[in-house]
């Protein structure tokens, strides 16, 4: 499994620098949510949980943190985000591990539904299982 990072546009000039994250252009998909983690605690790994269905875009920007992606088929990645010009595109069924922070990290997450927590699977094992059986094809 490869990660899939997006490249953000610095639009930069003598005073500093800036990005603009525009939905449907920079990020893709329409932005619902917007939400970022801050202040963890050394040791602390977050996530753990894998979305039936959404689609988020992670920017650590500020400080670095390293995400591991598993799609419950065998695929894994890790990748560690340490720049605010690069987003990690993380979509639905997709189990998530977040660790290795650095204390001043913050990592902004932006997401295509609004917080539902229905769409949660906590359960490794069950979510195995649901993304093994979503690539089998219905019988006739
Ligand atoms: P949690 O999902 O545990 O964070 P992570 O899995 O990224 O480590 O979220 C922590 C708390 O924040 C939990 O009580 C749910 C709440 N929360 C919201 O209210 N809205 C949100 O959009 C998110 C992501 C979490």
């Amino acid at each position: 499994m490869t990660p899939i990072l997006l490249e953000f546009q610095i639009r930069g000039d003598e005073r500093g620098s800036l990005i603009a994250l525009e939905a449907e252009r920079d990020v893709p998909f329409e932005v619902k949510r917007v939400y970022y983690i801050f202040g963890t605690q050394s040791g602390v790994i977050r996530g753990r949980h894998a979305h039936r269905n959404l689609t988020q875009v992670a920017v650590c920007v500020h400080g670095a943190c390293t995400f591991a992606l598993d799609n419950g088929r065998g695929g894994r990645c890790e990748i560690r985000l340490d720049r605010p010009t690069r987003g990690l595109l993380i979509e639905s069924m997709t189990w998530r591990e977040m660790a290795d922070f650095s204390s001043d990290c913050v990592l902004m997450i932006l997401a295509n539904r609004n917080y539902d927590p229905n769409d949660y699977l906590f359960d490794y094992a069950k979510f195995c299982e649901a993304a093994t059986s979503m690539q089998i094809e219905p019988g006739p």
